[in-house]
This record gives structure tokens, C-alpha cells and sequence, in this order.
């Protein structure tokens, strides 16, 4: 390509490698094998059944290849477009809009420590840092053995339980930091704490296989709801026997 003199302009395609957040991964995996292929298919099928408009099983559909992968990968995104008959820049801007999807091999227990404003002055960010020292690992990072991904991640409608840590999207509600360092302590010892509300832990392949849709084995998968903080309010008002003002044209 030229410039308006003439000039050569060096116009690099792709993303650039250097950049964080990118689908380029070293070592990532390219391809799956026909045996991975062929389980993936099934399961890609029972999903995208349940749409009328196959296109709209993306989201589950990236879930299903990150617990394939830890994380989404060229394969991975490759594979959804098939799939869904979707284009790589179709897949890849929805996969990288949403927090949810990985860009890195993610460890069994991915912690997210919420340090938005509400928990970081509570005390979110006291805990990341203690996380991160005791860790020996920063945003985003695993730990070498393999068990945690340490992340910053951003309010979960939980502020009235702050400071928030959630652990493979399950809450860890009122955290300190000491309870935050015995809680990856104990997910590092293969003992891992209940979280405060919602179900059993399990790690975060199989945490990705139920956000797919895929079924939820886990006892008491439907513990959870809110808590006695977020009903606390309408309690009193219960007990005041406040009600909402009308609205107005009457409806109720
Ligand atoms: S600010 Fe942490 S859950 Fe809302």
C-alpha cells in the first residue's frame, strides 16, 4: 500500500503479538484431534438443538470449548464457527466482549477478587495484594502447580457481602485478608472451602462444562439465592408495612 505521495505504508494484518488480551497464545492448540472432535461435536449438537437460530449457541458453544482448553484458543474459537456456521471475526467479537472467556490457560480454581469500588474500599484490594504476595503470582497469572488463576475481576452484584472473592464463579462472601489466603490455601490442599452461598466447587473445566448447559451434577447445585444482607431491606420494609407508591395510569 502507498501514502498520498507515494510513500510505502507498512500495514501490519492480525493482531499484534506483542499486545495483551489477544487470541495468540503460544503453544495454544490449533486443531483438535478427530477423537476430541467427535466428543466436542455431540455435545455442540445437544446445545444448539435447543436454539431456533443455531447462531445464538455461541455463548454456550465457548463455554463448551474453554472447558476443553482452560481457555479459548484458536481451535476452540475455530471449532464454534464451524459449528455455527459463523465467521473467525464474527466468533472472535463476541469472545473477546465478555470477561467471562479466557485468553490463558486458567489453573483448577480460577479466584477472582472483586476491587470495584464498593469492595475495593471494604477491603478488595488489601486482599488482592495479600493474594498476590502470598501467591507469588499477579493478574492473571497461574500458579506453577497448576491450581490457581488469581484475577481481578469487576463487581458481581454482591456489594452488599463486601469485600467479594469468588472462586470458579461461586461466592466467598464478607472476605479478609486472611480468609482470603486460607481459602487458596485450602483450594491448594485439595480441600476446598463451601463457599459462602451457591454450590460445591468443582474445577474450572467442569465449572465451564455447566455453563455450557451441559448437566450439573454437583449436590445441592441449586444452593444458593440471596442472602440475609441483600433481604434485609425488604424485611424492614415488611416490618414497616411500606409499600411501593403507585404507578402512575394504575397499573399494578
Ligand atoms: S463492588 Fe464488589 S460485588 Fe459489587
Amino acid at each position: 500500500m502507498t501514502g498520498p505521495q507515494g510513500q510505502p505504508v507498512f500495514l501490519r494484518l492480525g493482531p499484534p503479538p506483542e499486545e495483551p488480551n489477544q487470541f495468540v497464545t503460544e503453544g495454544a492448540p490449533q486443531s483438535y484431534s478427530p477423537e476430541v472432535r467427535a466428543r466436542l461435536e455431540l455435545d455442540a449438537k445437544e446445545i444448539i438443538g435447543r436454539y431456533p437460530d443455531k447462531r445464538s449457541a455461541l455463548l454456550p458453544l465457548l463455554h463448551l470449548v474453554q472447558s476443553e482448553d482452560s481457555y479459548l484458543t484458536p481451535a476452540g474459537l475455530e471449532f464454534c464457527g464451524e459449528q455455527l456456521g459463523l465467521t473467525g471475526a464474527e466468533v472472535a467479537a463476541v469472545a473477546s466482549f465478555y470477561t467471562m472467556y479466557r485468553r490463558g490457560p486458567t489453573g483448577d480454581y480460577l479466584v477472582g477478587v472483586c476491587t470495584n469500588t464498593l469492595c475495593a474500599v471494604m477491603g478488595g484490594d488489601a486482599i488482592f495484594e495479600t493474594l498476590v504476595n502470598h501467591l507469588g503470582v499477579r493478574n492473571d497469572e497461574t500458579t506453577p502447580d497448576g491450581k490457581i488463576t488469581l484475577q481481578h475481576v469487576e463487581c458481581n452484584a454482591a456489594c452488599d457481602f463486601a469485600p467479594v472473592v469468588m472462586v470458579n464463579w461461586e461466592f466467598f462472601d464478607n472476605q479478609t485478608p486472611e480468609s482470603a489466603r486460607e481459602l487458596v490455601d485450602s483450594l491448594r490442599s485439595g480441600e476446598p472451602a463451601e463457599p459462602t452461598r451457591g454450590a460445591p466447587l468443582c474445577p474450572f473445566r467442569e465449572t465451564s462444562r455447566i455453563l455450557a448447559g451441559l448437566p450439573d451434577e454437583r449436590p445441592e447445585q441449586d444452593r444458593g439465592g440471596a442472602g440475609e444482607a441483600t433481604l434485609a431491606g425488604l424485611r424492614v420494609a415488611k416490618e414497616l408495612g411500606m409499600e411501593a407508591p403507585p404507578v402512575p395510569g394504575g397499573q399494578s
